[in-house]
């Protein structure tokens, strides 16, 4: 099989796997970044969320091949210098969060919404999260989480 070239949060890594395999597995199984969930597997929870092309993207669907050599971002490459991302601390800081299998997906969401938008209002904040499913119903915090990092940063999530 030919090698794949996967730039994984601004590292380059060369894969022998079969192509046809999906992003998540790949990432879980043979990379050991576990932050990326396996919920439903049908593109239907946003759980299995990352970014690439700094696109949320269901990795549970998407083809390893499909993303040879485009910038791929999961939730163990958002902090800087052992700083949590501004969403990442405003999730903790909120309690945006139970069991937590959502918590990635949901801030990866968050992530490219406020890459868009600087100040989004609730219901815009609703609105880009409502492909993701959270069985613990902690919406209004997650809600809450991204406005306070909005208000944190100011236009600058990183
Ligand atoms: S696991 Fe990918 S959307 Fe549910
Ligand atoms: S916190 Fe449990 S699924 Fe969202």
């Amino acid at each position: 099989m030919p090698l794949l070239e996967l730039q994984i949060n601004g590292v380059s890594r060369r894969l022998d796997v079969d192509p046809e395999r999906s992003l998540l597995s790949v990432l879980r199984d043979d990379l050991d970044l576990t932050g990326a969930k396996y919920g439903c597997g049908e593109g239907q929870c946003g759980a299995c969320t990352v970014l690439v092309d700094d696109r949320p993207t269901r990795s549970c669907l998407t083809k390893v091949a499909s993303v040879a050599g485009r910038p791929l971002i999961t939730i163990e490459g958002l902090e800087r210098s052992g700083q949590l991302h501004p969403v990442q601390k405003a999730f903790a800081e909120a309690d945006a969060m139970q069991c937590g299998y959502c918590t990635p997906g949901m801030i990866m969401e968050s992530v490219a919404l406020l890459r868009r938008q600087a100040d989004p209002a609730a219901p815009e904040i609703v609105h880009a999260l409502e492909g993701h499913i959270c069985r613990c119903g902690t919406y209004d915090r997650i809600v809450r989480a991204v406005r306070r990092a909005a208000e944190a940063t100011k236009g600058g999530t990183g």
